[in-house]
């Protein structure tokens, strides 16, 4: 399924499977840009980032495939949104303070082109937000889950739509396009009170983008889930990190 297809179907519900930015993820970022005006969000989505950091002062372009996404994120008042690919930027060289991409690598290819083309817009700062989860693949406890979950809605008539292909990159295969000048680790915690139920309800949305699935249907094969698998999968409570990982543009651009 392309980016923009799989995104368009999950826009109405985008914001319920992602948490908003915290505190600390906005402080390092607002370090980050300290100097810059003009930010690039690169996949800027539904504006989770965009219109926090417009809020800060900043002044936010916002670049996407999908339509549906930046629907939402105008209605959240971020005003500068372009339809395009992230490989063929429709900006001119050195044209912004800031570049940053957050939660997109993973739906990428060739992110080493990507980083380049954020290289080239640039003036100041590149900044990616590389979350611990990209670098691993789903342990099997969860893969597990997810089978079933999927078992389940089909035998209950809602099929659920093939995602686009992912990707892995560590932070290996990042310093690997060119020496970042600072990785920023930001501490996240958890939904405050969040029981089991409700993160495996976050989890189901998350990973299958169920928009399309009756809440009753949803809600159903929670249950069965649940009986089914009644203990949490091992790690889901362990504390969790966020890293934003900085360049220097002119590093970009040379590739070292
Ligand atoms: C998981 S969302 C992340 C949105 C936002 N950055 C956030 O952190 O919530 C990924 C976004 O990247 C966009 N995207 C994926 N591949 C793209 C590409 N090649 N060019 C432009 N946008 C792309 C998708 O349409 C989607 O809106």
């Amino acid at each position: 399924m392309s980016e923009e297809v799989e995104f368009d179907r999950i826009a109405p519900i985008y914001d319920e499977t992602r948490p908003r930015p915290s505190e600390g993820e906005l402080a390092a970022l607002t370090a980050l840009f300290s100097g810059c005006r003009t930010v690039l969000d690169a996949g800027v989505g539904t504006g989770r980032f965009a219109a926090p950091l417009r809020s800060h002062g900043f002044e936010v372009i916002g670049v996407d495939l999908s339509l549906g996404m930046m629907r939402r994120a105008r209605a959240k008042g971020v005003p500068q949104l372009v339809r395009a690919t992230l490989f063929q930027l429709p900006l001119a060289d050195r044209s912004v303070d800031a570049a940053f991409m957050s939660h997109v690598l993973q739906l990428l290819p060739d992110a080493s082109r990507a980083l380049r083309e954020l290289g080239r817009v640039a003036r100041r700062q590149v900044v990616v937000q590389l979350p611990e989860w990209f670098e691993r693949s789903p342990p099997e406890a969860w893969r597990l889950r997810r089978a079933r979950y999927v078992e389940l809605a089909a035998e209950m008539g809602y099929p659920v739509p093939e995602r686009g292909q992912r990707y892995r990159y560590t932070l290996e295969d990042l310093s690997a396009v060119a020496s970042p000048a600072a990785v920023h680790v930001v501490p996240l915690s958890r939904a405050p009170g969040e029981n089991t139920d409700e993160r495996l309800s976050r989890w189901a949305m998350e990973m299958l983008g169920g928009g399309h699935i009756p809440p009753e249907v949803h809600g159903e094969i929670l249950r069965r889930l649940r009986a089914e698998f009644p203990a949490d999968p091992p790690g889901t409570d362990r504390p969790r990190t966020t890293r934003f990982i900085a360049w220097d543009p002119v590093r970009l651009r040379a590739g070292t």
